[in-house]
């Protein structure tokens, strides 16, 4: 019997259906590896977005500690096991070429630039990107020079945060509206009693130390810009865009809060999809999304661009007062005389620039030298905004200055490309803002539904008194403060996996095989949430990262806490964070009792994306301690 060729049409579309959709050649490269069947083309994208990373908790409890997931047509091997875990994010030091295809469509500039950050870039790349970071942020003297900055941004955003704070004593008369009993009043409302999203106001305070600690520059932003550029967007100029007059802080915090809103599934670009389920077709949904790109894709490329302008722009800020500085030791050698601009800029005042996100089609990021009055820009409308210089020039001890420096006299192999320097600059903005402002959100979080936790917190802080807080007082003196940070990573990563890609065939154990060129992910939340390796995996214990804790309820193996991952690619910020958070953490508690709004739900809930946020923030309120 023959069929009739509609039918046998038919049957060979859908067996190609199947054969693509279903990747069956991968899947039976991996089929002693368990894992859900997921959705043809799809793989397992849409419960990943319904149901977030606890989906890959209930895989794991479903199929064992590795399995795989599909994202799109692509395999994912996620492992859950502390050990192998361990041993393989030691061993495998590549990422996925691949990786940042999942999470957004980059085209022209921007997709040069992420190419090139050592977040995601892999070999010589990685290794020079790597290499500033570590000199810059992990290195111990370096450190402790960004301390002055980081206790600068602390008692500036502590000292904004009185604003927001109740008074101790009085409470407004019941039927007395608009009294404010001594806490600060904003048209009449009592800022105190209405309370406020600690989470989105924090990244006030995280942007202005990577400001300062990556740039070398005071960006003057404030609590409130976060508030107001969380959600909004920044081709309307709501997150800061061009010809709102906002200065070049808030106008970061609103392209570094939209880069990370487009990561978020719900508001990413079409075109992702498209990239996930067709990897072949990606250049032509490349070049279609730099072509015909709809709102998301213009707002993120706008965003990123924007971002990529300042640092643009401050390397040409650093170049200049360098050969000016130049040229005035060459012209005192010469017999004194006063060289102009030699100064290398209008020190301690202020340097008024133009910082503009283009259309957001990716476009290169023009030179400072082509905007009027030697400014960065570009074309198109350029706002103003003003940056303000740290003790007269772009701080000398800032990761801006040692990529710029490291730079003079280097071998060609060893010298950062000015991509590369973009690229590692924004790399500090993306993975130091919002990751560390999560974590300080969520510690108040915990802290205000802990009393115990919070009355010995400002025990050990209130021991401190007011002077400068040293890096040894950071180090040594707040053992307690430290635990709770850590408590904190723990319940709630911000990133709750890593991610490293198999160079070679690994065995998994059992006659598992993660054949070479697998995509690994490294999934720590699931370590961190499984009873088996922390008792009691759901409570907050402070006390399991200190002595009188650890027997009891610590990890039997201490590689079994990496929020901030493992080897040769952890986290290279992980000791400004952590600098980052006790420093504000001391002058918060020293000061304020904070308690939970009413406006707060609970439980807490939280949503997917690069990172996990809080679906309806932190809602706390203030009130100033009686001293
Ligand atoms: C609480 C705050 C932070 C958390 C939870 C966090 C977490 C992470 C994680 C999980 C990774 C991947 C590690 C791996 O693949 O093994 C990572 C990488 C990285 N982080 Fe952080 N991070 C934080 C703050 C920062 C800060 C402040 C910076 C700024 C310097 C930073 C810069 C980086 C960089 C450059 C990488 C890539 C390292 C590499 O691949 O070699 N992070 N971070």
């Amino acid at each position: 019997m023959t069929l009739p060729p509609a039918w046998a049409l038919l049957g060979v579309l859908l067996a190609l259906f199947v054969y693509f959709g279903y990747s069956v050649q991968k899947r039976w490269q991996l089929r002693k590896i368990p894992g859900p069947l997921g959705w043809p083309f799809l793989g397992s994208i849409p419960e990943f977005s319904l149901h977030g990373y606890e989906y890959v908790l209930s895989l794991a409890a479903k199929y064992g500690s590795v399995h795989v997931a599909w994202l799109g047509v692509e395999p994912l091997i996620v492992m859950c096991d502390p050990a192998l875990i361990k041993k393989y994010a030691y061993k495998c030091v590549s990422k996925p070429e691949s990786m940042s295809d999942f999470g957004h469509v980059l085209t022209g500039f921007n997709y040069d630039v992420d190419k090139a950050s050592a977040f995601v870039a892999s070999g010589d790349v990685w290794r020079r990107g790597r290499r500033v970071f570590e000199a810059s942020v992990i290195n111990g003297v370096s450190l402790a020079s960004h301390l002055p900055a980081i206790n600068r941004c602390a008692n500036r955003f502590v000292a904004r945060l009185a604003q927001r704070a109740a008074a101790p004593a009085a409470r407004p008369a019941p039927g007395k509206a608009g009294a404010t009993n001594g806490g600060d009043s904003d048209g009449g409302r009592t800022l105190g009693e209405e309370g406020f999203d600690m989470f989105s106001i924090v990244g006030g305070y995280t942007m202005a130390v990577t400001g300062e600690v990556a740039y070398g520059v005071n960006f003057g932003t404030a609590d409130d810009d976060i508030a107001t550029a969380r959600n909004s967007s920044i081709l309307e100029g709501g997150g800061g865009s061009s010809g709102s007059g906002m200065s070049i802080g808030r106008q970061l915090v609103g392209a570094s809060l939209a880069s990370f809103r487009c990561l978020q599934m719900e508001h990413s670009t079409l075109y992702l999809p498209l990239a996930v389920m067709f990897p072949a077709a990606r250049p032509l949904v490349r070049w279609l999304a730099s072509r015909f790109p709809d709102r998301a894709q213009r707002e993120h490329m706008a965003a990123r661009t924007q971002i990529a302008q300042v640092s643009r722009l401050l390397m040409e800020r650093w170049a200049a007062s360098k050969k000016a500085a130049a040229a005035a030791a060459a012209a005192a050698a010469g017999g004194g005389k006063t060289v102009d601009g030699a100064k290398g800029g209008d020190k301690g005042g202020g340097i008024a620039v133009a910082v503009n996100a283009t259309a957001g089609n990716g476009a290169a990021v023009a030179p400072a030298s082509s905007a009027p009055g030697g400014a960065a820009g570009g074309a198109g409308k350029a706002s103003d905004g003003v940056i303000k210089e740290v003790g007269g020039g772009i701080s000398s001890s800032s990761f801006m200055a040692a990529m710029m420096e490291g730079r003079r006299g280097a071998s060609q192999e060893e010298r950062l490309s000015d991509t590369e320097v973009i690229a590692q600059s924004f790399t500090f903005v993306m993975a130091g803002f919002e990751t560390t402002a999560l974590t300080l959100s969520l510690v108040t979080f915990l802290l205000a539904t802990h009393p115990e936790a919070a009355a010995r917190l400002t025990a050990e802080v209130d021991a401190l008194g007011d002077g400068e807080l040293t890096h040894e007082v950071l180090a040594e003196e707040l053992p307690y403060t430290e635990a709770v940070i850590k408590e904190a990573l723990r319940l709630y990563p911000p990133i709750p996996y890593f991610i490293r890609e198999a160079r070679e065939d690994l065995d998994l154990g059992g006659g598992r095989v993660a054949p070479r060129g697998s995509y690994l992910t490294m999934y720590v939340y699931a370590v961190h949430m499984n009873p088996d390796v922390w008792p009691h995996p759901e409570a907050f214990l402070p006390q399991r990262f200190l002595p009188e804790g650890a027997a009891a309820l610590g990890p039997a193996d201490p590689g079994a806490w990496a929020p901030f991952g493992i080897g040769a690619r952890m986290c290279v910020g992980h000791k400004l964070a952590m600098m980052m958070a006790k420093t504000l953490l001391v002058r918060m508690y020293q000061r304020f009792t904070v308690a939970l709004h009413p406006k707060q739900p609970l439980p807490l809930k939280m949503k997917t994306g690069l990172s996990r946020i809080p679906v309806d923030g932190v809602w706390v309120t203030l009130t100033e301690r009686k001293k």
